[in-house]
């Protein structure tokens, strides 16, 4: 395991800053005392939270249930998230909030919006009506296809007012990834735009919902923000305009008192199958989860600009775009486009513009800053910020170093943090006022988590062995199961290790017992910080006329994390040329999208596979990383290797 090798040479070791403990929401004594209430009765000091971090209408009459798989945080529990993200901060000591930004959004050419409390409470109210006028109804799904504009997250909180079940998809997925989703959940009602900003140019997105739908039964209605302006075709009876159906819907709706168990939402991620699972999230639990860690590990206060850089498409979005920080009265920056447009130094000027406080961004967002050079961060004042966030991926080392020199100017403490589209909220991660950090490791579990790292047997492994990265215990983020597909919900998760969570990651833990995540262990990518199952590209590519099989593998990538390498046998017959390859790279993203675009496809005559057929990943791995290849014992056919090897050098 040759990255055991080169993280444990890594010995530098950062203390956190002492005025920043000094001023922490929890300073080192409270972290300690926390702790050791978490170590010794985690259901309490999770009680604990929830009481703090979150208000509820009815309180809960039982902390957990547990009947492995299956939780339920919070029993009889009763609360609305749209209420404590956004009602609670308009109400008593907090009233003088009304006025404070609650979301500062930019677009990518430049344009403004600013969004009090107040306001957001506005909006949610008129959006939640229209969707009731729309037919929706508590449970019935709603489909979320939108740019990074603030209806997004307007609609977000409004399905929780009401109870709907949202499911963001991604606008970087096709229609195509669009309908399946919309299928799979059942959605009643799509929230789109006529398209968003990107690269200095508008594009579309209605046109893809409008393909989706071609297939999509459940669905009686759209309703369509008008971002861009550009032409959009609306159909009579189905399609509405977002600012139309607001501008006469009611601003008075109250939010519906919900049981901490009912399902807050549905949201895609890839797995080893070809379709990608509905991870459904549930309501009291995950609020407490995501508020809690908002809190503490961000050290979330009044005064805070928080950025965090993902898309509310994916789970960070959700969590602590939307969710997390809204929940705790901060100001939530939201941001259109691409890092670098107009220039490479459009982050560095939105931090010093809006005085961001607290930056939360991806490692493969940080190595591109580096290759871009510290002249932009340099040309601007970054001297708002106080802390610094990664998520996604493992940093490298060098990154991190950068990071903490060049935009922490050595003062901020960085938290490292490592969780899941699963696990709702972060799991691994630096307590800024209290643990010593060290570049590349996501450092120790949240109290109340019980992260450990198992052989293959289920036997704890010792420091420095690696293993693979389980949750012992349940906590309250935790998925509450995979929307309509039980059965794949124990098989993925619990099924290798017996009532014990399996993230699919390999990691080991060093001396200091800290631990550093080594990536996925099943057929899984993490491209740029985002997953792709080897199997949905796969399927894609076969889905094409010319394509008789093909394997698909990652290979380390110093932008991306990995890059997607396809290995690729034609129909007999087909002539095999750089047109093809660039054929089967538009198809891949016409059926998923650009971010599962293979980097490389290699053709060859056949797939190496064992004598029971199947394909030897392993070896495919070593092949496209030029690595030496492996033990071919069990092998079909050693040419097939021979082969592809030749390709290697083509
Ligand atoms: O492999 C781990 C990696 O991202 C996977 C989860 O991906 P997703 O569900 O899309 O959620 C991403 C954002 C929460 C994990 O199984 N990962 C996430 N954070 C880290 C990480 N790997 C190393 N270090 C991290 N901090």
């Amino acid at each position: 395991m040759p990255d055991i090798e080169s993280l444990l040479k890594e010995k530098r070791t950062f203390k956190p800053d002492r005025e920043f403990t000094r001023q922490a929401n929890w300073n080192k004594k409270q972290t300690a005392e926390y702790r050791a209430m978490a170590d010794k009765n985690p259901e309490r000091f999770w009680a604990k939270m929830a009481k703090e971090n979150v208000s509820w209408f009815t309180p809960w009459k039982k902390v957990l249930d547990w009947k492995p798989p299956f939780a339920k945080w919070f029993v009889g529990g009763k609360l609305n998230v749209s209420y404590n993200c956004v009602d609670r901060h308009l109400e008593g000591e907090n009233a003088w909030r009304r006025n404070k930004a609650a979301i500062i959004w930019e677009g990518e050419p430049g344009d403004t919006r600013t969004i009090t409390y107040g306001e957001l409470h506005r909006e949610i109210c008129k959006f939640a009506n229209v969707m009731k006028s729309q037919g929706v109804k508590k449970g019935d799904r709603v489909a979320l296809y939108m740019p990074m504009i603030p209806e997004l997250s307007i609609a977000i909180l409004a399905c929780t007012r009401i109870g709907a079940v949202h499911s963001v998809v991604f606008g970087g997925f096709s229609a195509e990834a669009l309908r399946d989703r919309i299928n799979d959940a059942g959605a009643k009602l799509v929230v789109t735009a006529d398209g968003g900003y990107r690269r200095g140019a508008p594009y579309p997105l209605k046109p893809a919902v409008d393909e989706a739908l071609e297939g999509t039964p459940s669905v009686t209605s759209v309703v369509t923000v008008k971002r861009t302006g550009e032409p959009t075709r609306m159909q009579a009876g189905r399609d509405h305009w977002w600012h139309e159906l607001t501008d006469e819907a009611s601003a008075v709706c109250e939010p519906a008192k919900l049981d901490a168990e009912h399902p807050l939402f549905i949201l895609y991620t890839s797995g080893t199958t070809g379709k990608p699972k509905g991870i459904l999230h549930t309501t009291g639990g995950y609020l407490t989860h995501v508020t809690t860690t908002a809190k503490v590990l961000f050290d979330l206060k009044d005064s805070d600009t928080f950025w965090c850089t993902a898309d509310i498409g994916w789970v960070t979005g959700h969590s602590y775009v939307v969710y997390g920080i809204l929940a705790n009265g901060a100001t939530t920056l939201m941001y259109e486009g691409v890092p670098t447009h107009p220039g490479p130094d459009r982050f560095w000027d939105i931090i010093e513009r809006w005085g961001v406080t607290i930056f939360y961004t991806a490692p493969t967002a940080i190595r591109t800053f580096v290759r871009l050079g510290d002249e932009h961060p340099k040309k601007h004042d970054l001297s708002s910020l106080r802390l610094l966030g990664t998520v996604g991926e493992p940093i490298n080392p060098e990154a991190w170093m950068w990071y903490h020199r060049i935009i922490g100017k050595k003062k901020c403490p960085i938290v490292d943090t490592w969780w899941q589209t699963e696990t709702g909220g972060i799991m691994i991660t630096p307590l800024p006022s209290s643990v010593d950090t060290k570049p590349g490791s996501a450092t120790n579990p949240f109290p109340g988590i019980d992260a450990a790292i198992f052989s293959e047997e289920g036997n704890e492994v010792d420091p420095p062995n690696g293993g693979y990265l389980v949750i012992r215990e349940p906590w309250p983020g935790m998925l509450r199961g995979i929307w309509g597909d039980p059965k794949r919900f124990k098989e993925t998760y619990w099924s290798k290790y017996k009532n014990i969570y399996f993230t699919g990651d390999g990691a080991h833990r060093d001396q200091d017992s800290y631990f550093w995540i080594m990536g996925r262990v099943d057929d899984v990518m993490n491209i740029s910080g985002h997953r792709i199952g080897t199997m949905e590209v796969e399927s894609a590519l076969v889905s094409h006329t010319k394509v008789a099989e093909s394997a698909v593998v990652g290979r380390p990538d110093s932008l991306t994390g990995t890059a997607i390498v396809a290995f690729v046998t034609p129909k007999s017959g087909e002539t095999v040329d750089d047109v093809l390859k660039e054929e089967l790279r538009t198809h891949v993203t016409k059926q998923i999208g650009a971010i599962a675009k293979p980097k490389e496809i290699r053709f060859t005559d056949a797939l190496p596979k064992t004598r029971s057929g199947k394909i030897m990943r392993r070896l495919l791995r070593d092949i496209a990383s030029g690595r030496s290849v492996g033990d071919t014992t069990t092998l079909e056919d050693f040419s097939v290797v021979a082969k592809l090897r030749e390709g290697d050098e083509a």
